[in-house]
């Protein structure tokens, strides 16, 4: 795998979603929930102004993300995903499902990335990170995690896919969680400098 293949098409999603009703067991496996359980751990503030999760899939994560969040955008570029994730969410009326490949406009206080982005190429995941730093308003968070386990099928293993991460410029690092299976980091768009969770409630 050398990360220079190119995306996988939206074909790909498409087939997937039309030949299961869960492809990546998202709904029904301890090792999902125990991670997502992570995600929600990690993010730095108790709310957020405006969050966006592209690639949400039917939703499992933004269903949890969304009380957290006074404006929720999920995108995803399967029809059937968006319609699972659109029916999961009917009861929230802040939040927003759009059938996209492309990055929601408009700023953000929090941007979700979970295992995204290494179906994207090389030339893509800069464009994607790039946009997201825009994206994201000073100090905002960015929160990543991908599986890092071999999946010959994807452009790039997860862990490079953070290795790269690391020295996108406008980001400061908050939390980094290792394990075998997957990595989590957070980011903070610099400037200003990355606050810890300790100095944004006044513990020192
Ligand atoms: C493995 S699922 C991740 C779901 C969710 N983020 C989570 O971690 O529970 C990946 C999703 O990304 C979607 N996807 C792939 N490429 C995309 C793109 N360029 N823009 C938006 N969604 C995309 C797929 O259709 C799929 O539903």
């Amino acid at each position: 795998m050398s990360g220079d293949a190119a995306s996988l098409p939206r074909a790909h999603f498409d087939d997937l979603w039309a030949g299961e009703q869960d492809p990546w067991g998202l709904e029904s496996s301890w090792y999902e929930d125990r991670k997502r359980a992570l995600v929600l751990a990690a993010l730095p503030e108790a709310e957020y102004r405006r969050a966006a999760e592209p690639g949400c899939a039917g939703g499992a994560l933004s269903v949890l993300l969304a009380p957290r969040c006074a404006e929720l955008v999920c995108t995803d570029v399967s029809d059937t995903a968006v319609e699972r994730a659109r029916s999961r969410l009917a009861g929230f009326d802040h939040v927003r499902v759009e059938r996209t490949d492309a990055f929601p406009p408009g700023r953000f206080d929090l941007v979700v990335v979970s295992e995204l982005a290494y179906y994207f190429g090389r030339a893509d995941r800069e464009r994607f990170w790039a946009t997201v730093v825009d994206a994201l308003e000073p100090g905002g968070t960015l929160v990543a995690v991908h599986w890092v386990r071999e999946a010959p099928e994807y452009p790039v293993d997860g862990g490079r896919v953070h290795d790269e991460l690391a020295v996108v410029p406008g980001l400061g690092r908050v939390a980094e969680h290792r394990e075998d299976d997957f990595r989590l980091d957070v980011y903070a768009r610099v400037p200003p400098s990355a606050r810890s969770v300790a100095q944004r409630v006044g513990l020192r």
